[in-house]
């Protein structure tokens, strides 16, 4: 299974780089597998340690895609990294394995510690959504616009009968994004 999650690391100035990423559990470890070229990448194989942070936040998985990535952040508990300051959990990880490869390589990581700080309030369907949006959003350059369109109504649908503040808040940022791509894919109304 492959769970969103966003993932902390340490840049080489000391700041820290916020991405979404989708991560699988192998027993006990966490495989992450970035695309190249990618700072995570780089930062994982520099600094070999990293924070898996669950947020149910929508806003922070599209910010990252939208350029907002002044998301509060303290520091992790046993690795020298920073985390999420706002989560409903999060685990530290050390890199035990790296697999190469000339697309998406794969490091394989031990958990050094988790905290849990808030509970799971159930699943929302405009949370789910916006994950979606997001993807599409990280692959406009890819997708055409037809298809983009034809996710987007139908994934409007939930965030209309189901979206709090923050997920329409954060599906707004994706919709300008895309408006702002150039794609037709949004109608006017809908992207103001
Ligand atoms: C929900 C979601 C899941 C993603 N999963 C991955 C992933 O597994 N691997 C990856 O390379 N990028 C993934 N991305 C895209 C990265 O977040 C994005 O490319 C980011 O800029 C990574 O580059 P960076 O490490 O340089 O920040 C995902 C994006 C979203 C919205």
């Amino acid at each position: 299974m492959i769970r969103e999650i966003i993932i902390t690391s340490r840049n080489p100035d000391g700041t820290t780089q916020i991405a979404p990423m989708g991560v699988r559990q192998d027993g006990a470890h966490y495989v992450l597998a970035p695309f190249r070229p990618s700072r995570t990448l780089d930062n994982l194989t520099r600094e070999r340690h990293a924070v898996v942070n669950f947020t149910d936040d929508v806003c922070v998985f599209a910010g990252c895609l939208t350029g907002r990535y002044d998301w509060p952040l303290c520091a992790a508990t046993r690795v020298p990294v920073q985390r999420l300051q706002e989560s409903l959990g999060h685990a530290e990880l050390e890199v035990k394995e790296f697999e190469d490869d000339v697309q998406r390589p794969r490091f394989l990581c031990a958990v050094v510690h988790q905290e849990t700080h808030a509970p799971f309030t159930g699943f929302n369907r405009a949370q789910a959504a916006v994950l979606e949006a997001a993807i599409l959003v990280s692959r406009l350059h890819m997708l055409p616009a037809e298809k983009i369109q034809g996710e987007l109504e139908y994934l409007r649908v939930a965030v209309e009968k189901t979206a709090g503040e923050r997920e329409r808040l954060a599906w707004s940022w994706l919709e300008a994004r895309i408006v702002e791509f150039g794609s037709t894919a949004v109608p006017r109304s809908a992207a103001s």
